[in-house]
């Protein structure tokens, strides 16, 4: 299974991308969190990845999909992948599917979740991150068992630099200027499937295990 999660920051990706990489068996490839690493790791994307992602702008193409063809060459790819936060530019699905049709492959699936632009905003605002799995969790819909821990591993919660209100919404104007616009390519090429990303996560999970027919 080769698919991409797509939909605006806050739609509840990262959210739902665990259960589905674990059903499908394939890895959940979340640029977000490659270049948080590379950020962390000091490296040259992560330096130069910085002040793009704090000002909730796009990092340069070039850079993004460098990562992704390193990434999908590597052997847990070779049953699929779940792309999540990649492509976000039409120069990036171009890029993806040259890298796909170069080892005979294309994608399957592209999954939609549709949310409005404010509550977004109110999730991102209220989101907290486990710095080491990178589980997310909110104040309100979904705390922690314990205050301020991961459930998972017991770390410490971080807010996200880009979880400010600025530049939540620099990246939602960004969201419909460059990455909307590819819904209606998919749509075409009848790879896109919309689901309501309105409800519990559960919710969620159950109208996109009906859409996919899984
Ligand atoms: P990235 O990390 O990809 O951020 P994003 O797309 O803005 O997405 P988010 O992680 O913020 O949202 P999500 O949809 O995963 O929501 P989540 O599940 O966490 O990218 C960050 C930056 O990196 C970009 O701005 C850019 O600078 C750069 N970048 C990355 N990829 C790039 C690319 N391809 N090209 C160029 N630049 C790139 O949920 C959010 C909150 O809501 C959580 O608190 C969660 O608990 C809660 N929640 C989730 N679902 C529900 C629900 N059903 N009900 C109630 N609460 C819910």
């Amino acid at each position: 299974m080769r698919m991409v999660l797509f939909g605006p920051p806050g739609a509840g990706k990262g959210t739902q991308a665990s259960s589905l990489s674990q059903k499908f068996g394939v890895p959940h490839l979340s640029t977000g969190d490659m270049l948080r690493a590379a950020r962390k790791a000091g490296t040259a994307v992560g330096q130069k990845a910085a002040s793009f992602m704090d000002g909730g702008k796009l990092v340069p193409d070039d850079v993004m999909v460098g990562v992704i063809e390193e990434r999908i060459r590597l052997p847990d790819c070779t049953r699929g992948f779940l792309l999540d936060g990649f492509p976000r530019t039409i120069p990036q699905a171009e890029a993806l599917n040259r890298m796909l049709a170069n080892h005979g492959q294309k994608l399957d699936a592209v999954l939609s979740l549709e949310v409005s632009d404010g509550l977004v905003v109110d999730r991102l605002a209220g989101r907290w991150t486990c710095p080491v799995c990178q589980a997310t969790y909110h104040k309100v819909t979904l705390p922690p068992k314990l205050s301020g821990k991961c459930d998972k591993d017991g770390a410490e919660l971080i807010q996200r630099s880009d979880d400010t209100e600025t530049a939540i919404r620099k990246r939602v104007e960004v969201f419909h200027e460059q990455t909307d616009p590819l819904k209606e390519i998919y749509r075409s090429e009848g790879l896109l499937k919309s689901v309501d990303g309105v409800g519990t996560p559960g919710e969620v999970e159950e109208r996109i295990r009906q859409a996919l027919g899984a």
